[in-house]
């Protein structure tokens, strides 16, 4: 039998594309001493299991950002996926314009608000790069 290696964990990270009037979307920075430490990415994380995909990211938005938004605002735009030695994760995206609050940073180094061409040039998550193209026709001023 062929050696498959050392098996890896499976997990479904969600993630947000928060959209702002002028088009910008939201993407934090990955904090000192996480994995990817430094890495732009979009706010999210892991799904629990029995949780629907939306339900996991309304729970995280509120856990990381501090901001409240109804499962129904979340239009999914894309997936991607990614593999280490440890893991492979299949990443779901979602866009949303409506949320309330204001963003803070309590998971995350930093926050930032792109338009599509500074989004391009940032450092990213292997992860968040290929869902990059699919949302860029999201990204227009409203
Ligand atoms: O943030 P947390 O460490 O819980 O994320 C779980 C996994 O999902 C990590 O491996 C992280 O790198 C990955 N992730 C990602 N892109 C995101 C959010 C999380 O690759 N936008």
């Amino acid at each position: 039998m062929e050696n498959a290696g050392p098996a890896r964990r499976s997990i479904l990270v969600v993630a947000a594309a928060l959209i702002d009037p002028e088009g910008r979307v939201l993407v934090q920075q990955r904090a000192p001493g996480k994995s990817l430490a430094g890495l732009w990415e979009f706010p999210g994380g892991k799904a629990e299991p029995g949780e629907s995909p939306e339900e996991a990211l309304v729970r995280e938005l509120d856990e990381e950002l501090g901001i409240a938004i109804d499962a129904a605002a979340l239009s999914p735009v894309a997936f991607s996926t990614a593999t280490d030695d440890a893991l492979s994760l299949v990443l779901l995206l979602f866009a949303s314009r409506v949320w309330r609050g204001v963003p803070r940073p309590f998971d995350a180094a930093a926050l930032r608000w792109c338009a599509i061409d500074a989004l391009r040039r940032l450092p990213m998550p292997p992860a968040d790069v290929p869902l990059i193209d699919p949302l860029a026709p999201w990204l227009s001023a409203t």
